[in-house]
């Protein structure tokens, strides 16, 4: 996929997310919340109960759109996240992917290079084209001033559920093939790299405005490995967006990373860098927020307790961080038990109403 205007200066105007993502510093910084769709909304329970997969929810635009839109008509919130999953990748590549009540998703491992020469790079479009009809449709149904984003799992993360099967405790699986055969690896991080490429660049013709890269797991690996699977893949996936579409803002979440932090804001090309709960803002500050916008990083978890510890911590991140490039969000996806009425207060609080 080829050829999209650059992100116009009139939409840089009227979306906050495309102003602070783009360097500026706003009175007001812009909030959206990651997991913002999801099973905290009554109805989104409701939604997801007519379907009999998480998967079939996310590729039938009419629903898919619905559960988008649910958080952005409750909220006063400045974007909308595309409503997928990022196990859809590998769902697209031909593996068997499903999603198990109270288990979270189960998938077929691949663990040799037969397994990955089995992957079906070509097919991707097609199996991800109800994505790219949902995107389209919210293109056209969202406010103005309302930004659209995108989004993919980093490769590393999208390798982890892949090798492992599922969510794992201790990532030995993947770890190990990383390390004993770092060329076969190789080359299922390349399979990944190629169609995270395709994949966003897809969703960009179809009318996102913004991407994230959620690398959920980079956090399990030391340097070395971290520089070849998380930073690596990411400076190529960066690099062919960047050059296919300039101007859209890509937004790295490199869960974890920990003092690693530095090094991927400086060399994997992003934008952005989504802070999870454990950086110090002042860390933040001082090292992250001169090379761009910075966004985060509210512990999901004082969205649940919401009160006077939420507000505290709210404040403490607009004083560090609201004078340069921000985006508010959390530092991890909203949890299921979160009282939707803390999200309203959270939401009045940034806008100080
Ligand atoms: O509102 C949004 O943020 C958009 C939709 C979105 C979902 N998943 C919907 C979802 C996004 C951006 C994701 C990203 C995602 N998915 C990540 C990266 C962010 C993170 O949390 O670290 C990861 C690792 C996944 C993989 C995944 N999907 C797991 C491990 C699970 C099971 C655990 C869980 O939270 O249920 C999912 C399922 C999932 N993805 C649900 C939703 C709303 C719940 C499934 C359901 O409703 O039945």
């Amino acid at each position: 996929m080829e050829g999209r205007e650059t992100v116009s200066q009139d939409a840089i105007s009227t979306k906050p997310m495309l102003h602070s993502l783009t360097g500026g510093i706003a009175a007001r910084p812009p909030v959206w919340l990651m997991r913002q769709a999801g099973r905290y909304l009554p109805e989104y329970r409701k939604i997801r109960a007519q379907v009999p997969s998480f998967l079939e929810l996310c590729y039938t635009p009419e629903l898919a759109v619905e559960v988008t839109l649910q958080p952005i008509r409750r909220y006063k919130l400045d974007a909308a996240i595309l409503f997928s999953d990022i196990l859809v990748v590998p769902d697209a590549l031909g593996q068997s992917v499903a999603f198990r009540e109270g288990e979270g998703p189960v998938l077929a491992p691949i663990r040799s290079d037969a397994d990955v020469a089995r992957l079906r790079p070509d097919g991707i479009h097609e199996r991800l084209a109800p994505v790219y009809e949902t995107v389209r449709r919210l293109a056209a149904a969202l406010p103005r001033e309302v930004a659209l984003i995108g989004f993919a799992g980093a490769p590393w993360t999208v390798a982890t559920y892949m090798v492992e099967g599922g969510t794992s405790r201790n990532f030995h699986n993947v770890q190990l093939w990383a390390y004993r055969d770092p060329a076969g690896f190789a080359r299922l991080i390349d399979c990944l790299v190629a169609a995270t490429i395709e994949y966003l660049s897809a969703q960009i013709v179809a009318g996102v405005e913004i991407v994230q890269l959620f690398d959920s797991w980079a956090g399990v690996l030391p340097e070395p490995a971290f520089e070849r699977w998380v930073v690596a893949p990411t400076v190529r996936i960066a690099a062919a967006l960047r050059q296919r579409h300039s101007g859209v803002p890509i937004i790295g979440f490199p869960r974890g990373a920990g003092l690693l932090y530095p090094r991927y804001a400086a060399a994997s090309g992003v934008d952005a860098i989504s802070l999870d709960t454990t950086v110090p803002l002042a860390f933040a500050r001082d090292t992250l927020q001169k090379r761009g916008a910075v966004q985060g990083n509210l512990d999901p978890l004082l969205l649940v307790s919401g009160g006077a510890a939420m507000t505290v911590a709210v404040r403490a991140i607009l004083d560090a961080l609201a004078a340069g490039p921000f985006v508010f969000n959390l530092g991890h996806g909203i949890v299921p038990e979160t009282p939707p009425e803390h999200v309203a207060e959270l939401v009045a609080l940034l806008r100080g109403v």
